[in-house]
Formats: C-alpha cells, structure tokens, sequence
C-alpha cells in the first residue's frame, strides 16, 4: 500500500529521499511525488506511474534541499492521477503532507473547510488534512497538526513540513511509522526496509503520537499534548537480504531461500521439549479461533489440522474481514490467532482488537518484528524468515505452518501430552525436503512452457493439502493473472466438472496421504473427461504417475507436515509461468504487499 518517506539532514534529500522511497516499490504503488523544503519554499513534483518513469519526466532527484517528504500511492479516494497524488498542498502552497490511511470524517470536514474558503485540487481524503493544518498554523507546525487531529477520524501514518519550519511533523493512528535516527540525518519511513541503508536504529511510533523530528534528534508527544518517552530499537534485519543476489525477482530468491527460513523459524525451539515462549496457560484454553487474511488464512486452515490433531482443542478459522464484522461469539477461555506476515493487515488488527474487547486471549504468528499486530498481541511467535519483498507470499507460508506445528506441539506438551519423536525429527528434515524440490526447478519450469498460455486452472487437494491447492491458486492468479480456482477434490464432483475439458490443466496435490486412494479416484474422473492433469506426487509413487500427463515429485514426509513440501512446486510453477508471460512477479498489478486498508 501507500509508502511515505521523510528526510532531514546534512545530505541531498531528494537522492536519498527517492532511493529510499525506491525501496518501498515492492508494497504495490500507482503514484509517486515529492516536496523538498529549500530557500524558495516548498517544491512539488509528482504523478501517476513509477518511481523511475516519474523522476526520467520530472527529474525529481535533481530537486535541491535537505528537507523532503516523499510518498507512493495505492489509489483508495480517486482514481491514480497526477493531481490525486501525494504531496498535497494548502491553499498557500506553505504547508505539504504525504498520507497513508483513510480519513473517515473527510467530506465533512471539506464541507466546512470549502465554506471557510479553502479551495481543494485533488478528490483525495488526504487533502483535508493539509487544509486543516493551515487552518490551525499560528507560526507552530505541531501545535497545529495536534489540533487538526483532534477533528480526524480514520487512520493516518503522516509526515508534514511548513515552509518556514526547519522539521517534519509525523504522526500516526493505525498506518505504520517509524523513524530512522541516522548519523546527523534523520529519517521517517512507513516500512523499516527503507531506511537500512542509513541506520539501523529506529524508534517505532504507536498509534495517536506524533513526533517532531529535526535533523539533530526528534521529540514525541500523544495527542493530549504530554511528551512521551520513546526506546531506540534495533532493526534486525540486514541491507543484505533486502537485496536480490542474483536472482531476477525477489519472489524466486524468496523461494530459494526456504530452506534457511525454515530452519530460522525453528531454530532453538526443537530440544528434548518445544521451546517457545508463549505468555498463555494453555490448560484454560478450552476454543482457538484462528483469523487472517490471503495466504496467512490458507496457512490458518492448514494450522486448524495441526492443532486439532495434536492438540485436541477445537479450532475455528475465520478471514479477518468476516470476523471482526459478524458480531463474532468470542470471549473468556478462547485464543484468538492472527497469522500475519507484515504485521500490518488493517482487517488482522481490527480483528485481535475486536477479540480482546470481548475478553479472549490472542497470539500473534508474525514475520515482521516490531509491526503494529506483533505489538498489539498478548503473545506471540515470530518466524524469523527475514524480509518478504516480492507481493506474493512464499517463504512466510512455510514459515508460518511450522510456526503453528510448533504451537500445536506446544500446546500438547503444556496439557501433559507426550511428543511424539517422530515429528520433530522430521520438522528437523524438512529444510533439506524443501531443497530437494528446489533442485527440479527445471522440470517444473518444463511443465510451465506446456500451460502458460492456459487461461484457467483448476487445483484440487483434499484434508490438510485442500488448502495447499488454494495457495496454489491464489500464487497463480496474483502474478499471472490467469483464471484459478482451488478446491477440495471430492467437491469437484457437484459442480466444477463441468468446467473440465482438454484445454482444463488440473493441479492434483495427490501425495501419499490419508485421503490418497480417494483422490487417485478423483484424478480417473478428471481423466475420463479429457482434461490436463499435473500431479504433485511421492517420490516413488508409479499410480499417480500412470494417471497424470506431468508429474513433480516431492519427498515423502508426514501428513501433517506435507503442506509445506507441497507448496514449493506450486509456487514455482505459479512463478515460472508468470515469468514466460513476461509480467512484472515482483509487482503484480493492483496488489500491495501490506493492507493497511479495510
Ligand atoms: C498473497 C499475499 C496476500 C497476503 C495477505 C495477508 O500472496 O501475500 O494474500 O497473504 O494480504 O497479508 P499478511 O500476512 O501480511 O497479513
């Protein structure tokens, strides 16, 4: 979604502004702009498209000044237009904004505005804002901004400069924000990526706090006014793996790198017990309720399998967006999960805080450290899989079903329940499973010059891998734009097959699994009526080879543990089908990689 940037300090802005402002391509953009504060006042190039077309027309980076706030948008109020994009202006051209979120109250507020005279140029919610700053402006920019958000409802991640003011005024309610202490430079970024390669000190600021920020430090207030003192955190992360080493896109390197994901997520917590720290007396637990959204809720079904398997507690599974409207029965005794990679899903959040009023206990299953979710759980586990770039999920998937075997096994240990040693020895091989699938990358791109020109797909699994076949879909409907559909495979038969013909590839998960003789069964009917049938199979198995026109083969592993193996093929094949249709993977259209947006 939307990306913001500020910058104060002894260094050209714009240059490091956009460099920085580059970093944050990969959370999906339509439009870029920025404002740079120098002798003549305030100066504003911006427009519809990317960064590069951007600055190639208007030559952003040779814009002069050390103060500039930069923005990319991902358009909700208007459509993406030069005018609708970021920085907004005032109506004396002294006051700029950049925006993330949605203003709630934003056409009352224009009303009154407009009948005080402001005049408005862009259909934007971001906008008022700047209005109303201007509104407040008595020769103090944070006086101002703390009273233009007494009037705001909504959400904001915000940086503000006023041409007579050598600062940036940020603030934030539910959009992400943090700010980069550099070395006599400062930064504001809405994603910590962005600012790696100046510092890694950082300070995150919470919801309804806005912080002043000058080149020589920074101070921060709530919204009543009172200072607040704020600790200066480590960014974990390294400029390193936010890089692409070689591979053509993120999401290909992302899908290399799981095997040392997988081992990171592990890592430390398999000994003669499960260690994880998890903040909740499991006995009192009596319900979990899991919620997310996308690939998170795919990973969230496969998790209800896992606990309820090893654990014995039931499990509901709910998206977020659904659960935090439905009035949901919800209380004392149960554990909400949210599973999220960015830790900034606008419906996620809502979601925990929805559960927390009515008395659950929640935990987060979470990627990024120190995003507002991690922060607003009881507890939680991270999956230390390092940075995800590219939009489309992958590494965190993985990250994310060990993580809830973890729990699961867990949860059984703290109910007095004997681990089974099996299961940890092969959650200890799986990283090597995984490789060995990466190592076929040639047969499934083979597989992949045969169908890229399809234009639908079907994808079938059943039990615990009917929610891999949805993953499946999802990884190639994202990038590739190509019509996909998962189902559980015995549910073909009330009404998809009807879809199936000779032109019809059909994605079989069909290792050898609880439910295998039953979906052998379903590949025949497939088989019957003409259509393509690729399967993901055992090593070893000749019955699903002699029915399939393509086979990938995974190394056996355990039930429960055979999402995560069957997942690879199927996220290289989504890839290398997009890659052959020469789409952009990294950034596929309309989509952003954190939703800060409900
Ligand atoms: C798909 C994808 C999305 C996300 C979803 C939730 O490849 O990336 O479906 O899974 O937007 O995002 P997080 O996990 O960050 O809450």
């Amino acid at each position: 979604m939307c990306g913001i940037i500020g910058y104060i300090g002894r260094g050209n802005a714009a240059a490091v502004g956009l460099a920085a402002l580059k970093k944050l391509e990969y959370r999906g953009y339509d439009s870029a702009g920025i404002a740079v504060l120098n002798t003549r006042g305030i100066e504003i190039r911006k427009d519809k498209g990317k960064i590069d077309a951007i600055n190639r027309k208007l030559n952003m980076n040779s814009m002069q000044g050390n103060i500039a706030i930069l923005h990319t948008r991902w358009a909700t109020h208007g459509p993406p237009t030069k005018r609708n994009a970021h920085p907004h202006l005032d109506c004396r051209g002294e006051i700029a904004i950049v925006h993330n979120g949605i203003i709630e109250n934003y056409s009352s507020i224009k009303e009154l505005l407009e009948k005080e005279g402001h005049t408005f140029s862009s259909e934007t919610d971001s906008e008022v804002l700047a209005h109303l700053i201007e509104k407040f402006y008595r020769g103090n920019l944070e006086e101002a901004v703390l009273k233009a958000l007494q009037e705001v409802e909504g959400t904001y991640g915000m940086a503000v400069m006023h041409k007579n003011e050598n600062k940036i005024v940020a603030a934030r309610n539910g959009s992400p924000l943090i700010i980069g202490i550099g070395n006599n430079e400062m930064l504001i970024a809405s994603d910590a990526t962005a600012i790696l390669e100046h510092t890694k000190k950082a300070v995150y600021l919470n919801d309804k706090e806005v912080a002043v920020v000058k080149q020589g430090g920074f101070s921060v207030k709530n919204l009543s006014n009172e200072s607040i003192d704020k600790e200066v955190k480590e960014i974990t992360w390294s400029l390193e793996q936010i890089e692409k080493k070689g591979f053509k896109h993120f999401m290909l390197k992302e899908i290399f790198e799981q095997p040392e994901s997988m081992k990171n997520t592990i890592r430390g917590r398999i000994k003669d017990r499960i260690k994880i720290t998890v903040d909740i007396d499991m006995e009192k637990i009596k319900r979990i309720v899991i919620t997310s959204c996308g690939t998170s809720w795919h990973s969230a079904l496969i998790g209800k399998h896992i606990i309820e398997r090893t654990a014995g507690i039931p499990v509901e599974v709910d998206y977020a967006s659904e659960f935090r409207y439905r009035d949901p029965i919800i209380g004392e005794g149960d554990l909400l999960i949210a599973i999220s990679q960015s830790g900034e899903t606008a419906d996620t959040l809502a979601a925990i805080k929805e559960a927390k009023k009515r008395g659950a206990r929640t935990l987060g299953i979470i990627n990024v450290v120190g995003s507002t979710i991690a922060r607003e759980v009881d507890t939680g586990i991270y999956l230390h899989a390092g940075p995800e770039i590219g939009v489309a999920s992958t590494k965190a998937f993985t990250s994310q079903i060990l993580a809830l075997t973890l729990f699961a096994l867990y949860t059984r240990q703290e109910m007095g329940m004997q681990i089974n040693k099996n299961i940890l020895n092969e959650l200890k091989n799986i990283p090597e499973k995984a490789k060995m699938i990466l190592d076929k990358k040639d047969e499934i791109k083979t597989i992949a010059k045969e169908f890229f020109k399809s234009s639908n797909f079907l994808y079938l699994g059943r039990g615990i891998n009917f929610p891999v076949a949805l993953e499946g879909a999802l990884k190639l409907k994202e990038i590739s734009y190509i019509h996909a559909e998962g189902y559980p495979a015995a549910e073909m038969k009330h009404g998809p097959i009807a879809l199936i013909d000779e032109n019809m590839p059909v994605v079989f998960i069909a290792t050898k699994n609880g439910a295998y003789e039953k979906i052998i069964s379903n590949m025949q009917e497939v088989k019957a009526r003409g259509g393509k049938i690729i399967v993901v199979a055992t090593e070893g198995d000749e019955r699903a080879c002699s029915i399939a026109d393509y086979v990938i083969h995974v190394p056996e592993t355990m039930e429960l543990l055979s999402p995560v193996v069957n997942v690879i093929p199927l996220q290289l094949l989504a890839y290398y089908i997009a890659d052959m249709k020469g789409l952009d993977v990294d950034k596929p259209r309309n989509l952003a990689k954190s939703v800060t947006v409900e």
